[in-house]
């Protein structure tokens, strides 16, 4: 019997299943050595972690297809897999619009104090209406910084113009297009971070982008901005940013994302009042979620078939 294996926890619905055709088994993810579950694996749905690299593919055989739930691709070493002959599929294009909204709603959570005045509001201090407590920052008109004018940083960019938001973007290429299609202008990355009053990482993780944003940029930076990274946590130097954080240097951050994922539970970011902190839910709606699944079994049926993916990651 030919098996693949997904990571996910419970596995695949069974109208994705039956893309697949018979004979399939699912098995959860076990590295340990000598495990048949890897040997036998013709096909692997990742995402996330673990890392996927020439190594573990050497301990799969049979491996015929890897296909990313996600369009994060990072955790694979692409390269590997094209040397083996291993296609690798993911899911761009269908969670630009999720992850724009939810860069936008850690924005707003981090501006307008959501976390802390919910927290707030639950308590037994709230008595009465104080019109002199958390004061946030006001979104509209502010300017926003985005790093990454790709597919998301986009889509966030089109969000960002009904707040009436000044937009400056930097990207490895200008690109002319979306400054006239968005009326986002380009800048270096420093002139980014001192002149934005929200800067949103949302660049793919790549050796160029791994530490980008570490103490010297982020001194650069308004003592009122906020950091968003809706990107990877690797994209933000961890200790830099709790170090900055810690000490006031700017207004707060909101990370969907952190390095490592998830961070210890006795992490010391974890008890700063000016961070917004998610679980990675940038693609976390239903509908996003669903069209993720689908396109990662499109691509491994393409794979276990043997035809060409729908949706393959190109090395470049
Ligand atoms: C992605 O698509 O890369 C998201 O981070 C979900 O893993």
């Amino acid at each position: 019997m030919t098996a693949l294996i997904p990571i996910m926890g419970d596995g695949l619905p069974q109208p994705l299943l039956d893309l697949l055709g018979d004979g399939y088994q699912i098995f959860p993810w076990d590295e340990t050595e000598g495990s048949s579950a890897l040997v036998n694996s013709v096909g692997v749905i990742t995402y996330g972690h673990p890392r996927v690299d020439g190594a573990l593919m050497d301990r799969m055989p049979n491996l015929k297809v890897i296909s990313n739930h996600g369009v994060g691709v990072d955790h694979i070493v692409v390269a590997d897999a094209a040397a083996r002959g291993i296609p690798v599929g993911n899911t761009p294009g269908c969670l630009d619009a999720a992850t724009a909204d939810m860069t936008i709603a850690l924005l707003m959570a981090s501006a307008r104090n959501i976390v802390i005045g919910d927290e707030f509001a639950r308590g037994p201090e709230f008595t009465h209406y104080d019109p002199s407590i958390l004061i946030g920052h006001e979104v509209t008109g502010s300017t926003l910084g985005i790093v990454g004018m790709g597919r998301i940083g986009k889509e966030v960019a089109k969000r960002a113009r009904a707040f009436e938001m000044p937009i400056l973007y930097h990207n490895r290429r200008r690109d002319e297009a979306a400054e006239a299609e968005l009326g986002v202008e380009y800048r270096s990355l420093d002139d980014l971070l001192r002149e934005s009053d929200f800067v949103a990482l949302n660049c793919p993780l790549t050796s160029e982008t791994s530490g980008l944003i570490g103490r010297e940029q982020l001194e650069l930076m308004k003592p009122s901005a906020t950091l968003i990274n809706m990107a990877r946590g690797p994209v933000v130097k961890t200790d830099d940013l709790y170090e900055i954080l810690k000490a006031g240097r700017i207004r707060g951050a909101a990370l969907d994302v952190t390095d490592p994922e998830p961070l210890p539970r006795d992490h010391p970011l974890l008890t700063l009042k000016n961070l917004v902190i998610a679980p990675h839910l940038g693609s976390a709606s239903h509908r996003t979620r669903q069209r993720m699944l689908e396109m990662t079994v499109e691509n491994l049926a393409a794979g276990l078939a043997g035809t060409e993916l729908p949706y393959r990651v190109v090395v470049k």
